[in-house]
């Protein structure tokens, strides 16, 4: 009898180590042999947006998260879109009788709670195993909207799925296949996507050291290219690029115009003629962005060239900017200088390895209540009121002093 006790025992130690393995797992990192992407479910404590990169490194395996991190090859221009935003100044205003100012706003007819939406990022899942699906969890939960990938590791229906109906826009990378970009902007429609993203700044993938250092290769299927272009598991960056169009011209945009009867999104304008041509190729809205400092290094930091774009826009269609946004004053620097909503990349994918949906969430209410406190501070009670305030230029390239 007491033996039989004992080895019940024993085995239900076994077993207990056996599931907090399996559940800490996700936590820990994992690569290589079996990349492992976090599955934490909690809310996440932020004191600084910025220190969620040093807690994202911890756990996420090395090849996705260089993937995720990294930029292209000196990472000059990824620096520059955060140190951008410091060569401006915020001149505060104040007897203004600001209260509890409003983050809400609205972009292409969309009511948001904060100028604050999720860019559209590839592969999820390699941060966390809800994806995709989790993130759209957390921006819906937030107020906000989500921007999909192509390249997203869970499918445009399960994301549909996750956002119960919040707002939720498709980006593509147009194929060489045209019969695929055809049935996948159906497909999003079908499934109540509110826009097209068209990104226009990767004809190819950027070099990108740390992939090439680390031979990232992705370890998850991209399920919305994998059937109908490319097999995607096992393969690089710059396979999986191959199967996109290379050779983007304005006739493009006209082409995804005619094919949809959604608003167009150009993303990836850097230069304002460019935001010109998308416009008169019939953009809905441009999409100002060096992808964060992905694609192009030796370019300038994308908030350098926001101004001159926002003044030849002229507001002819609304704009959306990322690359560097990380706090409350840099939405507000980004809006003061022409952008209409702003976009972050890769802080919601490391709220997501930290917290799954709820640490989505709480990236996005950090960063209302950062901008609240800046908007109060500066004199702005409305998002809209954020355009009359000044800004004081060190030295932008267009007009050093
Ligand atoms: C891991 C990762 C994957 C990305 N994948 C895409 C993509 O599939 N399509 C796209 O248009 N942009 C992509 N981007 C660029 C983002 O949309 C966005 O421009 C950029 O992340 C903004 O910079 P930030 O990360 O500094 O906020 C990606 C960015 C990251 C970090």
């Amino acid at each position: 009898m007491k033996k039989t006790i004992f080895i019940l025992v024993v085995i239900l130690g076994l077993l207990l180590i056996v599931w907090m393995v399996m559940h800490f797992n996700g936590q820990n990192k994992i690569d290589k042999s079996g990349y492992r992407a976090s599955n934490r479910d909690e809310r996440i404590k932020i004191v600084d947006i910025e220190d969620l990169e040093a807690r994202a490194a911890e756990i996420i395996p090395e090849g996705g998260f260089g993937y995720i991190q990294g930029g292209s090859e000196t990472e000059t221009t990824m620096r520059r879109n955060e140190t951008a935003f410091d060569m401006v100044d915020i001149v505060p205003r104040v007897l203004t009788g600001v209260l509890n100012p409003s983050t809400k706003t609205s972009i292409l007819g969309i009511d948001i709670a904060l100028p604050v939406i999720v860019a559209p990022a590839a592969a999820h899942g390699l941060a966390h195993v809800s994806a995709e699906a989790g993130t759209a969890r957390g921006a819906a939960a937030a107020g906000t909207i989500m921007s999909v990938s192509n390249y997203a590791s869970s499918t445009l229906a399960d994301i549909a799925k996750a956002g119960k109906g919040a707002p939720q826009w498709f980006q593509l990378y147009l194929s060489k296949d045209d019969g695929f970009n055809r049935k996948i902007i159906q497909q999003a429609e079908n499934l109540g996507y509110d826009a097209i993203i068209l990104t226009v700044d990767a004809p190819i993938g950027g070099y990108r050291i740390r992939d090439v250092r680390n031979d990232f290769k992705f370890p998850l299927e991209l399920p919305n290219v994998a059937k109908t272009t490319i097999k995607t598991k096992g393969q690089g960056i710059s396979s999986v690029f191959a199967a996109a169009q290379n050779d983007l011209t304005p006739y493009d945009v006209m082409r995804v115009k005619a094919m949809t009867k959604l608003p167009v999104i150009v993303k990836g304008i850097q230069h304002p003629d460019d935001a010109d041509i998308a416009i008169i190729s019939g953009a809905d809205a441009i999409w100002v962005s060096n992808h964060g400092g992905r694609q192009l290094d030796g370019a300038p930091g994308a908030f350098e060239m926001l101004p001159e774009i926002a003044g030849r826009v002229n507001k002819r269609v609304p704009i959306i900017f990322d690359s560097g946004i990380r706090r409350g004053q840099d939405v507000f620097k980004a809006i003061a200088s022409g952008a209409d909503v702003v976009a972050i990349g890769r802080p919601v994918i490391y709220g997501l390895a930290l917290g799954g949906w709820r640490g989505v969430f709480d990236v996005f209410e950090w960063l209302e209540q950062d901008l609240k406190r800046v908007m109060w501070l500066a004199g702005a009670q409305t998002v809209n009121e954020i355009k009359n305030i000044q800004l004081r230029s060190k030295c932008i390239p267009v007009r050093c002093e």
